[in-house]
């Protein structure tokens, strides 16, 4: 099964959002970067982004069934959404929380994510690798 990478909103627009926080690869750029990690070990990715709420937990119902691994960045919704969080907690298999930044170093309204209480582990502050060793993260937890 692919390991599912679920990405929130805005985050279509990295490589020109507030590019000094989220650096300037886009999101298609870093796919490429995390294909390139999996593909010699027989890993595929279902790599997606939305703007909306409702969309990221169909998804993540979906993961329930078709997912050997999930790596979510919810941006936003990870610091308000509580459906998200009841969502991921319908999932046996492994969740990996994915920043580009450091949510923790920022705003305080960003030290909480609800995600995080649903997660296997969480990937902070290392821009585009972020999702690199998210990947390399949940491979290891699906034994790959
Ligand atoms: C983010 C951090 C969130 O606080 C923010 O709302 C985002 C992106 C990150 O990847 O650093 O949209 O998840």
């Amino acid at each position: 099964k692919p390991i599912y990478v679920l990405s929130g909103p805005n985050l279509n627009l990295l490589g020109v959002r507030e590019p000094e926080i989220y650096g300037r690869d886009t999101l298609a750029d870093i796919e490429t970067r995390c294909v390139a990690r999996v593909k010699d070990r027989g890993l595929t990715l279902v790599f997606r982004q939305s703007n909306h709420e409702g969309e990221l937990i169909d998804w993540v119902q979906e993961a329930r069934e078709s997912a050997s691994a999930l790596i979510l960045n919810p941006a936003g919704y990870g610091h308000t959404s509580v459906a998200l969080l009841d969502a991921l907690k319908t999932l046996s298999i492994p969740i990996v929380e994915c920043h580009l930044s450091n949510p923790a170093a920022r705003e305080t309204f960003r030290r909480k994510t609800y995600v995080s209480l649903a997660a296997t582990g969480v990937v902070s502050g290392f821009g585009a690798a972020s999702y690199e060793l998210a990947v390399e993260a949940a491979a290891g937890l699906i034994g790959a």
